[in-house]
């Protein structure tokens, strides 16, 4: 049984959550996208609102219903979101960066629409790296003792992976979904083990994305005090 709905262990608190996939577009009608649904960070903002929490959720394209007493920041780009989440950041006590940043964006925006050319093959497309928010949340926390959580789908060596991915990134908690067909995007529900930089392993079974959710603001609480 998830401690949550009854107990409001996050009240008083500030926690941050990105959510949903980052576009970067290439002219006035195409970008560079992903397939996250916003679920997992839709389901982290309903249940830290539902503990007692203060909620800023950022949200890049998602098509999901404003959580009930939640506080939405529309976004679109990787570039926008990391404005959206530094300024809401700097009086949170937590922020889980459950958005899919894309980490790369066209190095060029073609202001006219891109048209084709008869008997010509497109211009390539030169990409430039996004900037990296969970790093940068990281190490220059906005408060002492902020929690900051990423999430990272893997494949192969999952947990290996993880590991190494939350040292190279620096924060609190990583959660880790393994991918693989049909798994994670779009789905209702998710598996995966959530990571700790004090060397913690919490594995959360296969179910619903509030159970994840939960745990998530289970460990955070208990890091709070
Ligand atoms: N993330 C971020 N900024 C980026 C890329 C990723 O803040 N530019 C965050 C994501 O929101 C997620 C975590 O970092 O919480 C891990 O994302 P992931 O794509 O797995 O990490 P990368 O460092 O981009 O590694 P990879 O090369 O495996 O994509
Ligand atoms: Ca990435």
């Amino acid at each position: 049984l998830a401690r949550g709905a009854e107990e409001p262990d996050l009240e008083g608190r500030h926690v941050v959550v990105s959510a949903g996939g980052t576009r970067e577009p290439l002219d006035p009608v195409r970008f560079l996208g992903n397939r996250s649904s916003g679920k997992q960070g839709y389901a982290l903002a309903r249940t830290a609102a539902a503990r007692g929490a203060r909620v800023t959720l950022v949200a890049a394209n998602t098509a999901l219903p404003d959580p009930a007493g939640v506080d939405v920041v529309p976004v679109g780009t990787a570039v926008e979101l990391r404005e959206a989440v530094l300024r809401a950041a700097a009086d949170a006590d937590a922020v889980v960066m459950a958005a899919a940043v894309a980490d790369f964006r066209p190095a060029a925006y073609a202001a006219g629409k891109i048209k084709k050319k008869d008997d010509q093959e497109p211009e390539p497309i030169v990409l430039v790296r996004n900037p990296d928010i969970l790093a940068e949340l990281s190490a220059h926390r906005a408060r002492p003792g902020q929690v900051v959580v990423g999430f990272a789908a893997e494949t192969d060596d999952v947990l290996a992976n993880g590991r190494a991915k939350l040292k190279r990134k620096g924060c609190d908690f990583l959660v880790v979904n393994e991918v693989g067909e049909s798994k994670t995007f779009g789905a209702e529900e998710n598996e995966a083990v959530v990571l700790g930089a004090d060397g913690g392993e919490t594995p959360v079974p296969h179910g619903p994305k509030e159970e994840l959710a939960e745990t998530v603001w289970d460990l955070v609480a208990e890091r709070l005090g």
